[in-house]
């Protein structure tokens, strides 16, 4: 390369999905203020989570990547917060119990704020106006006023994701993620028949350490049972905001995207000489990159050249999202040129943005036997292809919501209406969350059990 990258390379770039601000004062204010705050991560973490991730492409480890669609303001609380990150310790335990594998977790949390739209403009009982395109952007409801991008919502944003990220790292280390508390991460609501699994899988797990501690080892004296290492993910989408929190890291000489641990590139903004591609590859961060039905071959070569010149394990993960009964249809071929370029990449599976319907009732909702069928899809392309499934990426929360079909506890078209809370697309809720954690630690231990065979 003959010229180095600079954080704003991106803004000479063709870009899609970014909000034209119509106060230019206005966002120079906005983003001087964000490039005075302190980066929200630190240069070492996001280097441990590329490390972290060189041994989930590995195979000896799994990425769980889960959270909101888009995180809220007006729904953001300390309560939801905890909620979902119990969830998610609940969802890592059941995968590394049941498969006997360690677990990367990353929220879709602390910065899950701007969302790609299919339309720029949403028009309701003949009134047109802009799309809502996430708080950080503009506001959800339907008024000229509320759909005028405003920059001012940046700093909302950088001050609801600094004071997420410190609640999480306070539970992550500070005794509520230890593991002697697997009882206490049940959510109420799932409590009576959907939780049994679970239960009785926790209640092996407290024999287990009954059965170390009369051995001699105590939690005190293993520190990995009373923390996890809890990691911050967003789409990458609102680039003004990621300059403004990029940072030089004086250890490497390279740029931190200071607003999260890891970033991805979306399925609509992946353009190979796009301003999101661009402003990615500059920085030092893990890469995630959206594979949709219409990611060519051609384009996946050069996105991952650009993306991950170096090779590097770790960098950049692939992030499938087809669509039950379409994952046979691309993912091979992907596989297959991933295979061709020698390339080291890590394989997710995004079981959500593929199956999104319109029910019979007017919601958008995904259909939860859907969900279950593109993981299992996806795993079974990765058999057949004898490579790696490093994860699933899902959209899910702690809160009791009734936002996709199906389920243990069976939520109908009827019941959407009851208690449908998403600013964006559906989610997952506990027990749905919990239900689909089994079958992945199902399909992870026949993978497991396949190479023990394979080595024998
Ligand atoms: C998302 O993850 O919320 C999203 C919009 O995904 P995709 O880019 O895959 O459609
Ligand atoms: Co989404």
């Amino acid at each position: 390369m003959t010229t180095q990258w600079t954080k704003s390379d991106w803004r000479a770039k063709p870009r899609v999905q970014m909000p034209e601000y119509t106060d230019a004062a206005a966002l120079d204010a906005a983003e001087a203020k964000l490039r005075q705050y302190p980066p929200l991560v630190f240069a070492g973490e996001a280097r441990r989570l590329r490390a972290d991730l060189a041994e989930v492409a590995a195979g000896k480890r799994f990425l769980l990547q889960g959270g909101d669609c888009a995180e809220s303001f007006s729904e953001f609380s300390a309560d939801g917060i905890r909620d979902t990150f119990k969830v998610m310790l609940q969802m890592a335990m059941v995968l590394t119990y049941g498969a006997k594998v360690p677990v990367v977790k990353v929220g879709r949390m602390a910065g899950q704020f701007a969302k790609p739209r299919s339309a720029p403009t949403e028009t309701v009982n003949g009134v047109e106006l802009p799309s809502y395109r996430g708080d950080i952007i503009n506001e959800l409801d339907f008024t000229a006023e509320a759909r005028i991008p405003d920059p001012q919502r940046m700093l909302q944003a950088y001050t609801q994701a600094a004071a997420t990220l410190n609640l999480l790292r306070a539970f992550s280390t500070g005794g509520f993620a230890d593991i002697h508390r697997v009882h206490s991460w049940t959510l109420g609501f799932t409590e009576k028949d959907d939780a049994e699994k679970y239960r009785d899988m926790a209640n092996r797990i407290q024999d287990s350490l009954d059965f170390m501690t009369a051995a001699g080892l105590t939690a005190e004296t293993n520190h990995e049972l009373q923390t996890v290492d809890f990691y911050t993910s967003h789409e990458a989408l609102l680039l003004e905001y990621e300059e403004a929190l990029c940072r030089l890291d004086s250890t490497s000489g390279k740029w931190l995207a200071g607003s999260g641990h890891m970033v991805w590139i979306g399925d609509r903004t992946r353009q190979p000489d796009g301003a999101h591609v661009e402003f990615c590859k500059g920085v030092l961060n893990p890469i995630g990159l959206k594979c949709g039905p219409s990611m060519e071959t051609e384009d996946l070569k050069r996105l991952m050249a650009s993306l991950n010149p170096g090779n590097e394990a770790g960098r950049l993960t692939l992030i499938a999202r087809f669509g039950a009964g379409k994952v046979a249809d691309h993912l091979p071929r992907l596989i297959e040129t991933v295979r061709a370029e020698g390339a080291n990449v890590v394989w997710v599976c995004d079981p959500m943005h593929g199956n999104t319907i319109k029910s019979a009732t007017g919601y958008k909702t995904r259909p939860f036997n859907r969900v279950l069928e593109e993981v299992q899809q996806f795993f079974a392309c990765h058999r057949e292809a004898g490579t790696v499934p490093g994860g699933v990426h899902f959209e899910m929360t702690g809160r009791d919501v009734t936002e996709c079909t199906g389920g243990v506890r069976a939520v109908t078209d009827e019941d959407l209406s009851s208690r449908y809370h998403t600013a964006c697309d559906p989610r997952l809720n506990a027990s749905q969350s919990l239900e689909l954690a089994f079958l992945v630690a199902e399909e992870l231990s026949a993978v497991r059990e396949a190479r023990r065979s394979a080595t024998a």
